[in-house]
């Protein structure tokens, strides 16, 4: 585990710069990350660079002996841009032009805002490209961020429909695919295609899902240009880019595809409780918060890290630690001693390997005056410090932990398009594609079974057991992966929803679920959205699987797979079909916290899948690297679990370290 911070020299005056890095490598600092929002000072004009301050403050930070990653200044252009091209700011969906005056307010596709981008970064990198104290770049920041992630210009406008021509070549294509015979939306020519925006209605669900993947490409097409730039000139460096989470607006997995490994942003008192409501389970009473006040809810973060983990299926960095309270939340509590902590090590325990605190010092000025850094606005430690002071005694330990594996036996499988897809077409207005997902996340880990989010293209192999909560748009080719998996001796579960659209949001011709029929062996013979009050009780051999199921049911006929559980009518609610060496188990409900439990706890003794550990209470969480379950306390009381038959306690807001046996 390495230690790093978010740097700003350039808000802070030149003569303290030494001083800084001093006291960065003092408190046991290692890397820099700076100059991502810098591009202002860079090119204080048109053309006219100054790197005089930059070569000072790297040579500053890298002579006290750190390691530094300069980020591409590309998240906020300067104003003389959008003074004298202001067609370079992007357009919100109801057609507004973004004002200047913040940052990511350009478009991807705008030719100008692509010129001037790429030449800052040539500029950059064939200054800096083969400085010793550079050890990797991070590109832009936060692609989608401050919903940034869609533009509805004429730029974007021109750019769609160039995409649409190499995707679907013939417009006859593009009218069978969008199913646009209905309300006579067939077009006869390309420049007839509009971006969907707000000043339609009600969209076309297949026009939207291409533009909302038009979107997210022309984001990883923009990267890309950077991704080449930065490699071409910056021999053995690392690119990366810093992501966030559970963000919902660009497909992060192809974002993720052309860097060395992948970077996120931790803010555990801010990204949970935007996530929490939408999250939370619709079908029951929530499970009591048991987590200390200023942590955040540890299961959503968790989730967050399982996603970014296999984003490239490596370890990954935390680029932005949330280091004490935070400015943009809707309470942003203080932070006590020891919540970073906590935060570190959950990181370490999914997968981190390095942790980039944000920020150095709390800003004086501007958007960001209430956010809180290693050290106050006076310059003295804030609390995070004193945390950071602990895990650089506890370094070594962390170290010998992030050059262990992360223990994974569980996978779930997840899909932007489908996200997007029911996003736009709920069918019930709070079906959300995460928060299905997550509740099956949310009780592996309640019951110690650590989990990794992947795309349905990923290496399955390695997994006991593959969830897919709501595989809704299913190709041949996935159904082949799918198939293969399974064949090999794989356990898959279909939820809700399954096989229910073809690839291009175009509902399927053939009994469902679709394309996943054989694999299944079942037949979905009825489907709906049930509201609450209303249920069908469940009659199953499955400990613990009661009823009623509601919310959203399925009635399943069982055609090669055998029944598990009936609907007190009679139509089967859940099915197991044997394939090759392996099975598939088919949900036929979204089922509540109760019922989850009981179909997971059944799938994980039938794949021999060992908890890390029994019993864990709420507000207690475990992982595994190598051979040491790490657990950790949010709660603010001890907490025990149960792990190879002996009691474990660990005292409040806590972590303990037990080395298992391999299994
Ligand atoms: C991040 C962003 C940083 C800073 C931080 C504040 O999302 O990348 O630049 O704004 O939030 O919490």
């Amino acid at each position: 585990m390495k230690f790093g911070v978010c740097y700003y020299p350039e808000q802070w005056p030149e003569e303290r710069w030494a001083t800084d890095a001093r006291m960065m490598r003092e408190t046991g600092l290692e890397i820099v990350r700076i100059a991502e929002f810098a591009w202002a000072k860079m090119e204080p004009a048109d053309g006219r660079f100054d790197w005089t301050w930059l070569d000072k403050a790297i040579e500053t930070l890298a002579t006290a002996g750190l390691d530094v990653v300069p980020g591409t200044p590309t998240a906020a252009p300067p104003a003389w841009l959008s003074h004298a091209h202001p067609d370079v700011l992007r357009v919100d969906a109801n057609g507004r032009a973004r004002q200047h005056g913040t940052r990511r307010h350009t478009c991807p596709n705008n030719p100008t805002y692509r010129h001037y981008s790429r030449r800052i970064v040539q500029e950059m990198v064939q200054r800096y490209g083969r400085e010793p104290g550079i050890i990797g770049w991070q590109i832009d920041n936060e692609f989608g961020g401050g919903k940034s992630g869609r533009c509805y210009c004429s730029h974007c406008a021109a750019a769609f429909r160039d995409w649409l021509q190499k995707r679907y070549s013939h417009i006859r294509a593009l009218n069978d695919a969008w199913g646009t015979v209905f309300w006579s939306q067939t077009y006869s020519d390309w420049a007839e295609i509009m971006p969907p925006d707000d000043r339609i209605d009600k969209k076309n669900p297949s026009h939207l899902l291409d533009y909302y993947r038009f979107c997210s490409d022309s984001i990883v097409v923009y990267q890309q240009e950077q991704v080449d730039i930065i490699r071409s000139g910056t021999p053995g460096r690392f690119v990366t880019h810093n992501f966030m989470g559970l963000f919902r607006d660009v497909n992060q997995f192809d974002l993720a595809a052309p860097l060395d490994f992948v970077t996120w942003d931790n803010y555990p008192t801010g990204n949970p409780e935007r996530w929490h409501g939408r999250l939370q389970p619709p079908t029951e009473q929530r499970e009591p918060i048991d987590y200390a006040h200023d942590v955040g809810d540890p299961i959503i973060t968790g989730m967050a890290h399982d996603l970014m983990a296999g984003l490239r299926q490596r370890p990954f960095w935390i680029m932005e630690q949330q280091c004490g309270h935070i400015n943009w939340g809707e309470l942003n509590p203080g932070i006590r001693p020891g919540t970073v902590r906590l935060w570190c090590w959950h990181a370490l325990a999914h997968g981190a390997d390095a942790i980039l605190f944000f920020r150095w010092r709390a800003s004086l000025f501007a958007q960001e005056q209430y956010h809180s850094g290693l050290l106050r606005h006076d310059g003295r430690a804030d609390v995070g410090m004193a945390d950071l002071q602990t895990m650089v005694a506890e370094q070594e330990q962390m170290r010998q932990l992030t050059a262990q594996p992360v223990h994974t036996q569980v996978a779930i499988l997840c899909q932007y398009d489908d996200l997007w897809a029911l996003q736009e077409q709920p069918h019930r207005a709070d079906f959300d594609y995460w928060r299905h997902s997550y509740a099956f996340y949310h009780t592996l880990q309640r019951m110690g079974v650590p989990a990794i989010l992947l795309p349905v293209t990923a290496d399955l192999s390695p997994y006991k057991l593959v969830l897919a909560p709501t595989l809704h748009l299913v190709t041949p080719e996935i159904a082949a992966a799918l198939q293969q998996y399974v064949a090999a001796g794989g356990h898959l579960l279909l939820g809700v929803r399954s096989g229910f659209k073809t690839g291009s949001n175009l509902v399927t011709d053939a009994p469902l679920p679709g394309l996943l029929r054989e694999l299944a062996g079942v037949t979905v013979t009825d489907w709906q959205a049930m509201p609450m009050a209303a249920g069908w009780e469940l009659r199953s051999e499955i400990p613990g699987l009661e009823g009623p199921a509601t919310y959203w049911v399925e009635s399943l006929q069982a055609d090669t797979a055998v029944p598990l559980a009936h609907y007190a009518h009679g139509a089967t609610a859940i099915t197991e079909n044997k394939v090759g060496d392996g099975r598939v188990t088919s949900l036929g409900f979204y089922p509540t916290g109760a019922q989850v439990t009981a179909v997971l706890r059944h799938l994980i003794s039938q794949n021999n899948i060992t908890p890390l550990a029994d019993n864990l209470p709420p507000g207690l969480v475990a992982a595994r690297r190598g051979g040491v379950t790490i657990l950790i306390n949010f709660a603010e009381r001890p907490l025990t679990a149960i792990i190879n038959g002996q009691p474990i306690t660990v005292a409040a807001r806590d972590i303990a370290l037990i080395e298992t046996t391999k299994t």
